[in-house]
């Protein structure tokens, strides 16, 4: 007997595999409570969860896997829940790294960085210096990230650019702007998942998913495992993809 983890992955089609998969991990506090346990506890075994994820990721060719860590709003939330976060981030950055490298996996982190706690900045420069050329899978880690922020930052590099002369503004076009976004290495994403029953964006790449497929499952993350991304992507396999054209203009075998 297959498991159900192994039969949704022979369903998927190789030539409909998104380049791009972005993630909003939600959930972990309200799993813990269910259990009695504290938040953090949630937050440790949602990590479990990012391991399957980019393994499952790894395994199917997924290029490119953006997974929403913390946000700029999260800096609000009580110190303890910060600075133990901030803890599991390194932990887990120490831990993964090893392994991640020796799968050719790059690691790329989103987000206003200059927030961050010194050891964590060291930790993850590190990180992406060691990792820069790695060509299997780019992690994009969104780490005190906003997309208003992004967008306002990317605004204002142009700005600069224009007043010293260096582009004009006929320049400015959609393309030339998502080159000044943090994710100007990666496609836009073309499946967006998010867990735990919200049917929010976050403040989450905002202008990178224009034309995005939209999934969201009541599933909690520490609870997300390989099956449930699978079943995602072949969720999203199913879909059209017009991009404003109608059914009729596209070419009937693609994902497009
Ligand atoms: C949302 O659940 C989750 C977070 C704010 C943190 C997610 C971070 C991890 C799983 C660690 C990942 C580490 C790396 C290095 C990628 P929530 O606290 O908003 O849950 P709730 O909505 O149920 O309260």
């Amino acid at each position: 007997m297959i498991s159900k983890t192994e039969s949704y992955k022979q369903l998927l089609v190789p030539e409909k595999m998104p380049q791009h998969v972005a993630i909003i991990m939600d959930g972990n506090g309200r799993w813990a409570k269910k259990k009695n346990r504290p938040r953090l506890f949630g937050h440790s075994q949602g990590v479990k969860s990012v391991r399957n994820v980019v393994e499952a990721s790894v395994e199917i060719g997924v290029k490119h896997l953006t997974l929403y860590a913390f946000s700029l709003e999260n800096w609000n939330r009580p110190q303890s829940e910060v600075s133990g976060l901030m803890s599991l981030m390194i932990s887990t950055i120490q831990k993964e790294f090893k392994t991640l490298h020796k799968n050719n996996v790059r690691i790329k982190l989103v987000g206003n960085l200059a927030l961050l706690p010194t050891s964590v900045k060291e930790k993850v420069f590190e990180t992406e210096r060691i990792t820069q050329n790695n060509t299997a899978m780019t992690l994009n880690i969104a780490l005190s990230y906003g997309s208003q922020w992004e967008i306002a930052e990317a605004a204002k590099k142009i700005a600069i650019d224009v007043s010293q002369n260096k582009i004009s503004p006929d320049d400015i076009t959609p393309e030339s702007f998502s080159q000044y976004l943090l994710t100007s290495h990666s496609p836009d994403p073309e499946l967006l998942i998010r867990t735990s029953g919200e049917f929010r964006i976050s403040n989450f790449l905002l202008y990178q998913m224009a034309y995005t497929e939209l999934y969201f499952t009541d599933t909690l993350w520490p609870d997300f495992g390989k099956e449930a991304f699978y079943e995602a992507i072949y969720h999203f396999q199913q879909r059209e993809r017009r991009f404003g054209k109608i059914s009729e203009q596209l070419p009937s075998n693609s994902n497009q």
